[in-house]
């Protein structure tokens, strides 16, 4: 079995815990990026430099590299590249390689905040209430609906950038003169948590959940985290799993206020607080293999170690001019 991991990136982690699960043998992990100084490609068995995801050829090269390298199932760790997997399925079945991840019309929706947001409310679950329409924003705060500090964010934003918490309505009008495309929503005060979800891809039952507080973040990542377990977060995710239908790997951003639970945001693919989730024993690529190999596998949901702390550090990568 071997697996394909697209736009690698700085995702050392990933790639070192696929190798350790297909290590004695058992397979390949190959890693792909179109910078050839991202660090991650140089844990994988083989790596390819290849176009951007944008350019016209993409998918023929990343063809070439399943068909070169026997892949058995393809996985991206970047948002913009999920769709582009999503709506190419079928031709990647026809080479036998599987697509761990959501259906197209998901990963559009998790891209969208505002889109997640309407279904989030249609189907009932607590979230943020949110605005593209600056005058009805406006409109509910002069009625008392919403008030101050509110978050300023791009809808199809991510990594926190241009994010703002914003305490007035000239600045509100200050960031729309400036930007399109961006969203108000209401602040959730709270405790933050983050949640690591694997989906069967052969059953379609949620198996793992993994869920941590966040205690510290930096540029838009989880810095430091301890785990937790709550049974009645885990039905909230299990319920909203399943209704949405998801499949494989997800992580959840969700706020405790009050012990109410409020879904935040959703990426369908590994987030980047995912070695939290391994380190404490909820082993998300044993169960892909499993998939891989054919087997459903038996639910583990919190089956792993509570209160554990996660504190990211740096690492560096070296190689010479002739080995990259
Ligand atoms: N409505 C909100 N209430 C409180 N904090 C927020 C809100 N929106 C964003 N944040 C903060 O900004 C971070 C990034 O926002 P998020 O909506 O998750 O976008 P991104 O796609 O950039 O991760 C969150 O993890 C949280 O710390
Ligand atoms: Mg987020």
């Amino acid at each position: 079995m071997n697996i394909l991991i697209l736009s690698c990136g700085t995702r050392n982690k990933i790639v070192q815990y696929f190798r350790r699960t297909l290590a004695g043998g058992r397979g390949n992990v190959i890693a792909t990026d179109c910078s050839a100084i991202a660090p991650a490609l140089y844990e994988a068995d083989r790596h390819y430099i290849v176009p951007r995801m944008t350019d016209a050829g993409y998918l023929d090269v990343i063809y070439d590299i399943c068909k070169k390298e026997q892949i058995t199932g393809v996985l991206s760790l970047i948002d913009p590249e999920l769709s582009l997997l999503a709506e190419h399925e079928e031709a990647f079945r026809q080479l036998g390689v599987t697509v761990i991840g959501s259906a197209y019309a998901l990963c559009e929706m998790t891209l969208d905040k505002f889109q997640m947001y309407h279904w989030l409310k249609e189907h009932g679950y607590l979230c943020a209430r949110s605005y593209m329409d600056k005058a009805e924003f406006f409109r509910d705060a002069e009625a008392g609906e919403i008030t101050y500090p509110v978050f300023v964010k791009p809808a199809r934003g991510s990594a926190s950038i241009a994010i703002s918490k914003v305490s007035d309505r000239e600045t509100v009008d200050l960031l729309f003169a400036h930007d399109e495309g961006l969203m108000i929503q209401e602040f959730l005060d709270g405790q933050e948590i983050g949640a690591d979800v694997y989906i069967d891809m052969i059953s379609g039952e949620i198996v793992s959940i993994f869920t941590k507080k966040k205690i510290k973040m930096r540029a838009g990542e989880t810095d430091k985290a301890v785990s937790f377990k709550d049974e009645k977060l885990f039905a909230l995710i299990q319920r909203f799993v399943k209704e949405a239908g998801f499949r494989g790997q997800i992580d959840i951003d969700i706020f405790e206020i009050g012990g109410e639970y409020y879904i935040s945001e959703v990426n369908p693919r590994f987030g980047g607080g995912y070695p939290h989730a391994y380190e404490c024993g909820a082993d998300h690529m044993k169960l892909i293999c499993n998939n891989l190999e054919g087997k459903a596998n038996a639910p583990v949901i919190g089956e792993y170690r509570s209160d554990v702390y996660m504190m990211k550090y740096n690492e560096i990568m070296i190689r010479t001019e002739d080995e990259i």
